[in-house]
């Protein structure tokens, strides 16, 4: 009798260990929520969106985008780190995350323990944006307009982190000018503002930018890449404006809870490089002038070594600004 219990018990054991893969098998069962951790209406917004519909393609189950702003994206990363590492919560993020560790001494979360990596997405170049009724022609005038008015001057960002903040800091610190910065929860609120002539300037990435600049609803001064770029061709870049090595790109990634179970990481990464192979999704990146990153970027162990790496970059260029949010 006994002997018969153990069998089954052993065979049962037996069983559910090889039904362990099979989780990632059935995974998703349900749908997925990918946190944004800034306002609808953003550049992480848009590129999120994309990539939520692409992956939930590939895995057969709805992937719904969940905007939590805040912070400079500190408060939307936090929920991710603090949910079940069952892959049902997912988060995609941009260089903030590793800017945050430097400006946000009481974050709530370890960045490098508290998450899984999942891939890298795209790198997105930036635009300085300027209100329309800013009386200056282009950049080198928004420069020395900045240089002359200082405060007086208000700058928009994403909060204090975000990769509005962050090119704005080097702006300044480029040029030993502090001007007034003024946060939100992210860049879609900020348009109205800017083309009510409500806000000066604001640094924003290319990808929620273009249609703004295109349209002559708000101006574009200078993007932050090292070439003139196809989306906004009469746009000169900050270089050719007169502040040469001001180039910056705004990489994005997506994270999942610390401890999220392997085979569900490997089936996330590969809905991702399903997203980034779509010919839908790469023709729209193309067109927003932010491609998909190369395949061998899409890699989590890229990933994760990507962000350690910035977390040691950004904190002597932040620690110099002096600029901490708590
Ligand atoms: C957004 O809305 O996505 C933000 O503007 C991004 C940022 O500046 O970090």
């Amino acid at each position: 009798m006994m002997m018969t219990i153990l069998r089954r018990a052993l065979l049962g054991a037996a069983v559910a260990i090889p039904a362990m893969p099979a989780l990632a098998q059935n995974w998703p069962e349900r749908p997925i929520t990918m946190i944004i951790p800034f306002a609808p209406g953003g550049p992480t917004d848009l590129v999120g969106r994309m990539i939520a519909e692409a992956m939930g393609r590939d895995l057969g189950q709805n992937v719904l985008v969940q905007n939590v702003g805040g912070a400079g994206g500190t408060t939307g990363a936090n929920r991710v780190a603090q949910a079940a590492p069952d892959g049902q919560t997912i988060l995609l993020h941009n260089i903030g995350i590793s800017t945050a560790p430097t400006l946000y001494r009481r974050l709530p979360y370890d960045t490098l323990t508290a998450f899984e990596t999942i891939g890298l997405v795209t790198a997105t170049p930036m635009v300085w944006l300027a209100r329309p009724g800013l009386p200056v022609q282009n950049f080198a005038e928004m420069v020395r307009f900045v240089r002359e008015r200082g405060d007086a001057v208000n700058l928009a960002n994403a909060g204090l982190g975000s990769a509005s903040h962050l090119c704005g800091t080097l702006f300044q610190a480029s040029l030993g000018v502090r001007v007034t910065t003024v946060s939100y929860t992210g860049s879609g609120p900020i348009y109205p503002e800017l083309m009510a002539d409500r806000l000066d300037i604001y640094c924003d990435q290319t990808t929620s930018a273009t249609p703004f600049v295109t349209s002559g609803r708000v101006r574009g001064l200078a993007v932050t890449t090292a070439q003139p770029l196809p989306a906004l061709p009469n746009v000169p870049t900050a270089g050719q404006a007169g502040m040469p090595g001001f180039e910056i790109a705004i990489w994005h990634g997506i994270y999942a809870p610390r401890g999220t179970p392997a085979p569900v990481v490997a089936r996330l990464n590969q809905a991702l490089r399903a997203a980034l192979a779509d010919p839908r999704v790469v023709t729209r990146m193309n067109d927003l002038g932010s491609p998909p990153e190369p395949v061998e970027r899409q890699d989590p162990a890229v990933h994760r070594a990507h962000l350690a790496a910035e977390i040691e970059r950004w904190r002597p260029i932040l620690q110099a600004a002096g600029q901490f949010a708590d």
